[in-house]
């Protein structure tokens, strides 16, 4: 048993090395990427993909809600070949509106169920890459300072105590304020989950483009709370500063970060060639490094010691099918815009 598990540990070792410290190949041709996770984990994939295999990679950071939209408008003379990362909702109505390319990898067999549901939902044209629970994080000190109990459960942050206080983003743009939308409305009924979502606007100061954005700006004391991926919460707390990830007391969403091929790249080889990288156990632990606490879906890819423990959480059974669904996210967005964006403060 021991002699088996050291034998893996080292076969682990050799197979990152041969990965990593292969001299850059000739040049292969390009690669270009909409890259949906945090600019430093993009950075450290695009790398490391060009150094081992010689193409290279042109990488754009951008919100899962905008990448769809880039896509789309894209759609008649594609410029993508690869749509890494990002919650895994826009990727299925991507998937729906045919702007994305079926593709079963060899990796499939590797990969935890909860990501080939996702290559299902899409009927093949995205599949999943990490996962990651939606929360808040709040900054310890403007709570103390306010004088009010820390915020446990969605229903502390309508406290009229937080008025201007707390930083989401906007559904549209960003991947993590569409899973919100989604999650109240699961979690609460269509009905309440919009009336909560009108009395938080009372105490939203700004919807941000970007999801992880509030939990920079509470780890800052700019705001008191941020609604986000509870890992992005993580990522300020583990390096000192004063901000609490916080998985809500009545349960909570989440994400299936998602990968897709865009239909019509033009570098089609190199697209497959990254998805199935991409995949690997050695490429999905360059995230811890790069700060990036998410819960990978190849089976034998180490989970970051910081990973918020998803299994100690009370979740949601969330409907990716039907949220992820072209008509429902559109629907979910316009009356958003309408019924809570519109209000007055
Ligand atoms: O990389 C951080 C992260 O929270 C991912 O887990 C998630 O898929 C993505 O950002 C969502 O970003 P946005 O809300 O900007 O679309």
């Amino acid at each position: 048993m021991q002699s088996k598990s050291w034998l893996k540990a080292g076969l682990f070792a050799a197979l990152a090395t041969a990965a990593f410290a292969a001299t850059p190949a000739r040049a292969q041709g390009s690669l270009v990427m909409y890259c949906g996770v945090q600019e430093e984990w993009c950075r450290a994939m695009s790398t490391a993909f060009e150094k081992e295999t010689g193409i290279k990679v042109a990488m754009t950071r951008k919100s899962a809600g905008e990448i769809y939209a880039q896509l789309k408008a894209e759609s008649s003379n594609p410029r993508g070949d690869i749509w890494w990362g990002g919650t895994g909702d826009p990727h299925l109505q991507a998937a729906e509106e045919g702007l994305t390319l079926e593709y079963e990898s060899p990796k499939n067999k590797e990969l935890h169920g909860w990501a080939l549901d996702q290559w299902k939902a899409a009927k093949q044209r995205s599949v999943g890459i990490y996962a990651g629970a939606l929360g808040f994080g709040f900054n310890t000190e403007q709570i103390k300072a306010k004088g009010i109990p820390e915020p446990k459960c969605w229903a502390d942050l309508l406290n009229p105590k937080l008025k201007d206080d707390v930083q989401v983003a906007d559904p549209n743009s960003s991947g993590t304020a569409y899973n919100l939308l989604a999650t109240v409305v699961q979690l609460m009924g269509e009905e309440k989950g919009f009336d909560y979502l009108k009395q938080l606007h009372k105490n939203v100061s700004q919807y941000t483009k970007s999801g992880a954005a509030p939990a920079k700006a509470a780890s800052l004391g700019e705001t008191a709370v941020g609604i986000v991926f509870i890992h992005d919460a993580v990522v300020f707390a583990v390096q000192g500063d004063p901000i609490k990830p916080v998985a809500p007391c009545e349960g909570t969403g989440y994400e299936i970060g998602s990968m897709s091929i865009v239909k019509g790249a033009r570098n089609l080889d190199n697209a497959k060639k990254f998805y199935d990288w991409a995949l690997t156990p050695a490429a999905q632990a360059l995230a811890a490094p790069a700060k990036s606490y998410q819960v990978p879906s190849n089976k034998a890819a180490p989970v970051p010691a910081q990973s918020p423990k998803m299994d100690q959480m009370k979740l949601i059974n969330y409907d990716f099918v039907k949220y992820g669904s072209s008509a429902e996210r559109t629907r979910l967005l316009a009356k958003w815009d309408k019924e809570v964006k519109a209000l007055p403060k």
